[in-house]
């Protein structure tokens, strides 16, 4: 076996994922690629929303009873949970939402609505970047439309990463906002968010980072990234689907109006008017999803009892086998940085012209799961003159094994289609 220096445990850890374990197509082991899309889940956050379900159910903030009160206080240490992974100075600066797209919707109409210094207007400009996922592009689009804000974006290179080149065109005095991601999807890049931070700074506009591929793969400080907003999801850090964060600056919370209308996000209200509660109930309308609160609460205590420092080296020594070993596959291309030094664990890559498509079928006649498409980030695509990529990425119970198979399953690959 292929041992590397700063791998984890895997054959432990694999123990506590029994979707691992699975066979597919009749007697194929599941090589489980595709965790840029979702991580599995492990028995730990499995049973975590069991026992909600089975002792707990109530609804929260409502109920005087035994059960309202013990759920409010399990989702509300789930709110303690993420504060503290995050390194938030406050619990209040949390908000729960249902996913990543729905914590960057949430502040591109926050802003859309708000009032001035911060409102998006037609005077504005919103700055983006071209290796955004769609996520972090139509939000932006979708107010620039309403509000005649002009949207700009920095463009990549050649190799993969943004081009800051003429940074202090693109973020003027104009701009009110600025969002990107920290690590691609697709390319897998690692952006240099102090550079991008202090010229945002320098002219007083806000910053918001996706940080969805990174929260799981790598300790996310807030404080230390020195933005307003950032958004993650829960399903991609071991936790249930239909769990999204949204961190904000406490007193940008204060300040900017609610976007969502409805129970629990209010102080009062008459048939004239409404006054809200103060944030994240705020920004927390109708019944909040509990179980998927309690689901990412255990699966932080799970990623912490590894340690978020040891899950990126695994996955830094697993990047870098898998660069060096899918440069021996003849015709594969990366779309990305081809070195492990600034990225992640999600590489893309074409093979010939061989279509992704077929490439991800014969692999999962296999057993490997990888994505293929343009993985919901289709100007990257645009950019390097492709249809889509095939995307291979890893999380803590990936192995140099399974590196190996895609490598021996990208050769049948090219034998299969000559
Ligand atoms: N955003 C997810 C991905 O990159 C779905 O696959």
């Amino acid at each position: 076996m292929t041992q590397l220096p700063g791998l984890l445990d895997t054959e432990a850890i694999r123990k506590d994922f029994p979707v691992l374990d699975r066979l597919v197509h009749d007697d194929r082991k599941l090589v489980y690629l595709d965790n840029a899309a979702t991580s599995q889940k492990p028995r730990q956050v499995l049973d975590a929303l069991s026992e909600y379900y089975e002792r707990y159910n109530a609804n929260v903030h409502r109920g005087v009873h035994v059960l309202a009160e013990e759920a409010t206080a399990l989702y509300e240490g789930a709110r303690d949970k993420v504060a503290a992974f995050i390194n938030a100075p406050s619990r209040d600066e949390v908000i729960f939402t249902k996913n990543a797209s729905e914590s960057l919707n949430l502040v591109a109409n926050m802003l859309g609505w708000a009032d001035e210094p911060y409102r998006v207007d037609h005077e504005t400009e919103i700055v983006i970047t071209e290796m955004e996922h769609h996520s972090n592009i139509v939000p932006w689009q979708l107010l620039a439309q309403r509000t005649g804000a002009k949207l700009k974006w920095f463009g990549l290179t050649d190799d993969g990463r943004l081009d800051l080149s003429r940074i202090d065109e693109i973020i003027t005095e104009k701009t009110k906002i600025v969002s990107f991601v920290l690590v691609s999807n697709i390319l897998g890049t690692v952006n240099p968010v102090e550079a991008i931070v202090r010229r945002a700074q320098e002219v007083g506009a806000l910053v918001c980072v996706d940080a969805s591929q990174a929260a799981p793969h790598m300790p996310l400080d807030v404080q230390a990234l020195q933005a307003d907003f950032v958004a993650f999801t829960g399903h991609k850090m071991c936790g249930p689907t239909g769990i999204g964060v949204l961190w904000g600056r406490q007193e940008l919370l204060e300040d900017l109006p609610p976007f969502l209308g409805g129970g629990e996000m209010i102080e009062t209200v008459s048939m004239h008017s409404s006054t809200y509660a103060p944030a994240p109930h705020k920004f927390e309308a109708g019944t909040p999803p509990i179980a998927q609160a309690v689901g990412l609460g255990a699966a932080i205590d799970y990623l912490g009892s590894i340690g978020m420092d040891r899950i990126l080296a695994h996955e830094h020594a697993l990047t870098e086998y898998a660069v060096k070993r899918l440069a021996e596959v003849p015709d594969l291309r990366i779309i990305g940085p081809t070195t492990a030094e600034d990225r992640g664990a999600a590489i893309s890559f074409t093979l010939g012209d061989i279509h992704p498509h077929d490439v991800g079928q014969v692999l999962d006649e296999q057993g490997i799961a990888v994505r293929v498409g343009h993985h919901c980030a289709r100007p990257v695509c645009l950019r390097y003159g492709i249809p889509a990529t095939t995307r291979a990425s890893f999380y803590l119970y990936s192995t140099p094994a399974e590196i190996d198979a895609l490598v021996e399953g990208l050769e049948h690959v090219r034998n299969f289609f000559g």
